[in-house]
């Protein structure tokens, strides 16, 4: 019996996956299909895969040539697959040609002719119209915006508001934008979604008129100042039926869901303690070191680590104490120490202060340890009393990891999800909870 193999994402199912998977089958007797998984499509950079490995797995099935469907899930996997099913003949599709010469030494290796005109990435793009972008404020992070937006299909940055015109055009002209205004309702007379850059305190009064005005709204952090203004947000955003989706970019990369689900397995028993590190070393007169900027290391960086604390021990802390440094009236560097019902956790977010920059979830069976940068999770190890035991794991971290925030944003707008289980509307308000407790119950001032 001659065992061909042949690989793929097969999303959206199309002609030509037919094309090809009834061409491989003819090779031989017998046909195993390897459908990638979610994971390893995101980690090899596919970000955009619209059906979930389930619904792909039925896609080939329903072709009826496939004599077996196996999931692939690490690059190097195909070499062990060869080996495993005595594979004779490894066929794939033109469009790889030369790139898969390597596992010649295993088995053949053949490249059939792609079918022309079409592929998933383009019925992805016609399933959906292009949704149109207008920046509210270009602060720093808009020009990394609008950088990390070419990666994901389906968006386009239109245009900017800024109430002073002059910087607005400035910007537009100098990131080849449509348009610029200095007029919000021209920009919602234009653009279908809003992100906002602007100062933190005017994100609220952005993003209610935004939603009121029919608008999707993708908002840096913090979103709102106080849990009230947070709840209203997402109340009326539901009341509209849009999505507002606040921007802490490590809810969104695949390495730190992957470290949540792992943690949360019980692999490491019960969660005890959550540790996490931010700092920033910030000078001269930036808007992150004005007071009446809403500037401050809690404002600017803790929604980070207040992120897993939130994910890994829930929303409702008994006790929250703070610890500070003070400068000009803003926090040079905050230490806080959370006590939850069964649970503690501590962070340190600094502009005037450097640490590291780790993560540590403790639990009653081993720990998990992040190294720094740990918000751009790309590597974690799962330790125990036993050292033989301890397991890394490897992710791939795209960019600077804003493409996965927007790719999330993307994904909810037209799959029509107001909320996201990576980043819930709860666990949103909950942190922003967390930081008016802080301004409101104010820190122990150490010298
Ligand atoms: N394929 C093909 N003809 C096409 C599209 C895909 O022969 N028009 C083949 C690929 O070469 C591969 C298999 O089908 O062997 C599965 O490819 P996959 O990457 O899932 O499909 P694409 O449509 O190329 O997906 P994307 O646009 O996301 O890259």
């Amino acid at each position: 019996m001659k065992k061909i193999i042949t690989y793929g994402t097969f999303d959206l199912l199309h002609y030509g996956h037919i094309n090809l998977l009834k061409r491989a089958k003819a090779l031989g007797d017998y046909l195993i299909v390897g459908v990638t998984s979610d994971l390893y499509d995101k980690e090899r950079g596919k970000l955009n895969v619209q059906q979930s490995l389930s619904q792909r797995i039925d896609n080939v099935r329903e072709t009826g040539l496939a004599d077996e469907i196996i999931v692939e899930e690490f690059e190097g996997q195909k070499i062990l697959d060869i080996q495993k099913y005595n594979i004779d003949l490894f066929a794939i599709g033109s469009d790889w040609k030369g790139k898969f010469d390597y596992l010649m030494e295993y088995c053949p290796v053949t490249y059939l002719e792609r079918t022309r005109g079409i592929s998933s990435t383009q019925l992805r793009m016609q399933e959906h119209e292009i949704i149109s972008i207008g920046l509210i404020g270009n602060g720093r992070i808009a020009r990394r915006f609008i950088k990390e937006s070419k990666y994901i299909s389906g968006v386009n940055v239109e245009g900017i508001y800024n109430p002073r015109a002059a910087s607005a055009e400035k910007f537009a002209r100098e990131q080849e934008l449509a348009f610029y205004t200095d007029d919000l309702t021209e920009l919602y007379d234009k653009v279908a979604a809003v992100y906002i850059a602007a100062p933190h305190q005017y994100h609220y009064d952005y993003i209610m008129q935004s939603l009121e005005a029919g608008k999707h709204v993708l908002c840096e952090k913090p979103l709102a100042l106080t849990a009230q203004e947070a709840k209203n947000a997402y109340e009326k955003a539901a009341e509209k039926g849009l999505v507002l989706l606040e921007c802490i970019k490590t809810a969104y990369c695949p390495a730190f869901e992957h470290l949540l689900i792992l943690a949360k397995s019980g692999r490491i028993g019960n969660i005890k303690d959550v540790e996490a590190s931010f700092t920033k070393l910030t000078y001269g007169n930036l808007r992150e070191l004005q007071a009446d900027q809403a500037g401050g290391s809690m404002n600017e960086l803790s929604s980070y680590v207040l992120l897993p604390i939130v994910k890994l021990l829930g929303t409702d802390p008994v006790d929250l104490r703070f610890y500070s440094q003070m400068q000009n009236g803003v926090d040079m560097f905050t230490k806080g120490l959370f006590q939850f019902a069964r649970a503690t956790a501590s962070f340190k977010v600094g502009l005037g202060v450097k640490t590291e920059g780790e993560m540590v979830i403790s639990g009653t069976q081993g720990y998990i340890y992040v190294p720094a940068p740990w918000w751009k999770t790309q590597y974690f190890e799962m330790r125990f009393e036993n050292t033989n035991e301890t397991n890394k794991y490897f992710y791939k971290f795209e960019g600077d990891g804003l493409r996965y925030e927007i790719l999330e944003f993307v994904k909810m707008v037209n799959g029509g999800n107001l909320t996201s289980t990576r980043l819930k509307p709860e666990e949103s308000i909950a942190i922003a909870q967390m930081i008016e407790t802080y301004h409101e119950k104010g820190p122990i001032v150490i010298e």
